[in-house]
């Protein structure tokens, strides 16, 4: 399939993208697709959006540009991070793709905005130079585990297994996030229940950047076991914004019943990033439970319009 598709599919895809009056989860579906057809055509695609209104959308941009790993999508972040008019949420998002694509000509970028007054954006540009380093340096000689998730993580795991030694690191609030970030992979890794309330009582960190982590590994996981921890975040309206959409979102990938439940209810939050990830995660889990072939099919859509 991948191979028939033409550039004129993929602006028809781009098409959907752009168009404010299509619900947000199609939008979303758009973009998922995008992304995995990669490429020049659907780079540019998705760059054209980022004077969007929403900072969820907008966010995902980033982030699936981050994951292609293509260095024509530097320029595009690159402004998104210096642009103090986008929301941080939106700016560590940049950063954070910048560092997935971990080119060292980004160092000096990347610096400049590691004391930025956003903090979110400050503390992720912290962890993707040292995520430079570590490609730079160790990360050909190391022998790591992958993420088994295919994701660019934003630090690699520790090179430990102890777990009382990663739960420790995990909450020691002296020591850097990038060092914290690699004990939660770790522990993301094993998927053990000890492993998965350690991650859970990650979410009392004091940085919001933390704790939305810890609600992405726990959407990666997909695993009943970390509902608990999701639902709490979630329902506590005093909490990140940032961090209740990346729960809402976890728990639409896991997708039972109470999860829904849950997104249901917060399908009016008062906050734009929190009901419109609610709206994404109930279109993710009717996915997850419905035999359909593939979640990104917005190109087959096309199709069959076409
Ligand atoms: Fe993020
Ligand atoms: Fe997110």
């Amino acid at each position: 399939m991948m191979e028939n598709i033409n550039t004129q599919e993929i602006l028809t895809i781009g098409n959907v993208l752009i168009d404010t009056t299509r619900p947000m989860k199609e939008r979303f579906r758009a973009l998922f697709t995008l992304r995995n057809l990669g490429g020049e055509t659907a780079i540019q695609c998705i760059s054209k959006c980022f004077n969007d209104e929403s900072v969820l959308l907008k966010h995902e941009l980033a982030y699936c540009l981050g994951q292609m790993q293509d260095k024509n999508a530097i320029p595009v972040l690159r402004s998104v991070l210096e642009d103090k008019q986008q929301d941080p949420i939106v700016r560590h998002e940049a950063g954070e793709a910048l560092g997935a694509i971990g080119d060292p000509d980004l160092r000096e970028l990347l610096e400049r905005y590691k004391d930025d007054s956003a903090i979110e954006v400050a503390e992720t540009c912290q962890i993707a130079l040292e995520r430079l380093n570590w490609v730079a340096n160790d990360g050909v000689t190391e022998k790591l585990s992958k993420s088994p998730y295919s994701s660019i993580d934003p630090a690699p795991p520790s090179s430990t297994n102890d777990i009382k030694l990663l739960k420790d690191t995990l909450m020691d609030e002296s020591k850097p996030l990038y060092d914290r970030y690699r004990a939660m992979f770790s522990l993301r890794n094993m998927a053990t229940t000890e492993s998965i309330n350690a991650l859970g009582e990650g979410f009392k960190a004091t940085s919001a950047l933390f704790r939305h982590e810890v609600a992405f590994v726990f959407g990666q996981m997909q695993d009943v076991r970390s509902v608990p921890f999701l639902k709490m975040a979630l329902e506590d309206t005093k909490e990140h914004e940032m961090v209740r959409h990346e729960a809402a979102e976890a728990l639409g990938s896991i997708a039972t019943d109470e999860c829904i439940e849950v997104l249901k209810r917060y399908l009016q939050d008062p906050r734009p990033v929190v009901r419109e990830s609610c709206e994404v995660a109930l279109d993710m889990s009717e996915y997850e439970n419905s035999p359909e072939f593939q979640y990104a099919n917005t190109l087959l859509a096309v199709k069959a319009q076409g």
